[in-house]
């Protein structure tokens, strides 16, 4: 399965993701800090349940990637909430957002209440309205299981002591030909979870119903078991 974009819940047949019996809805919500694997185990978890997945950290990734290039003030909440609003879902999806700066600039404007209001409704509407017509959703960030989708029938707060993630991260950028130090990665990667914890709007922080997992003694492929365990369990998959 490829990866469904936000703009894929504008132009492909929606399904009607209608709550279940018991109030929830069939949607997994996984948040956790930076480079905690949530992307890994969300993709995986969707191709295996058959559900759409969205990647919400590439919105604001996106939003701050086209500010930096548009030299736009990144206090400029006004601005950047005029931006959020105008932008086709389509402009976010870019080449350059896994960059370090990107993510960066991804966290300035996501402190921002009015920024991160113009981005709630598409993330609600791809949940409500599968793309594809699919049955499910798998979303992840930092705020989905406590203001996006609070009736998420499964809600995982992924993390990982701050030295493993650090690593992965490193990495992955070195993978992709970043010449980023791991000292460096590790400093953006403090500086960016203590901006995420402490900003007043949605701060990134567990829904109390939500399950911990903690990877940081996990392989990728450990992770994703779990994860499809207790997702087997909610959905009977
Ligand atoms: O992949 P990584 O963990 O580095 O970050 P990401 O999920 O791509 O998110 C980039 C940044 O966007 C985060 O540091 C947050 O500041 C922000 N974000 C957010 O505030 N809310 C979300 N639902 C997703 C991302």
């Amino acid at each position: 399965m490829t990866d469904a974009s936000p703009s894929s819940a504008d132009t492909t047949p929606t399904g009607q993701n209608k709550p279940r019996q018991d109030g929830k809805l069939r949607a997994i919500a996984i948040d956790g800090p930076v480079a905690s694997g949530k992307g890994t185990i969300g993709r995986r978890l969707a191709q295996q349940l058959g559900f759409s997945y969205l990647d919400t950290g590439s919105l604001y990734r996106g939003l701050g990637a086209i500010a930096l290039e548009q030299g736009l003030d990144l206090d400029d909440e006004d601005a950047l909430t005029d931006l959020a609003r105008t932008t086709s879902p389509e402009a976010f999806q870019r080449d350059d957002l896994r960059k370090e700066a990107v993510g960066e600039a991804a966290s300035i404007v996501a402190a921002m209440a009015k920024v991160r209001g113009a981005l709630a409704d598409l993330q609600r509407r791809f949940a409500e309205q599968p793309p594809q017509g699919k049955g499910g959703v798998v979303l992840d960030g930092r705020d989905i299981g406590t203001v996006i989708l609070p009736d998420a029938a499964l809600k995982l707060f992924v993390t990982a002591n701050e030295e493993a993630r650090a690593k992965r991260r490193f990495l992955e950028l070195q993978k992709r030909g970043d010449s980023a130090t791991y000292a460096r990665v590790l400093s953006d990667l403090q500086a960016r979870d203590e901006r995420d914890r402490s900003r007043t709007t949605a701060p990134l922080k567990p829904a109390d119903d939500a399950i911990l997992l903690d990877t940081s003694e996990m392989d990728a492929e450990q992770a994703f078991e779990r994860a499809f365990d207790l997702a087997s369990q909610t959905f009977g998959a």
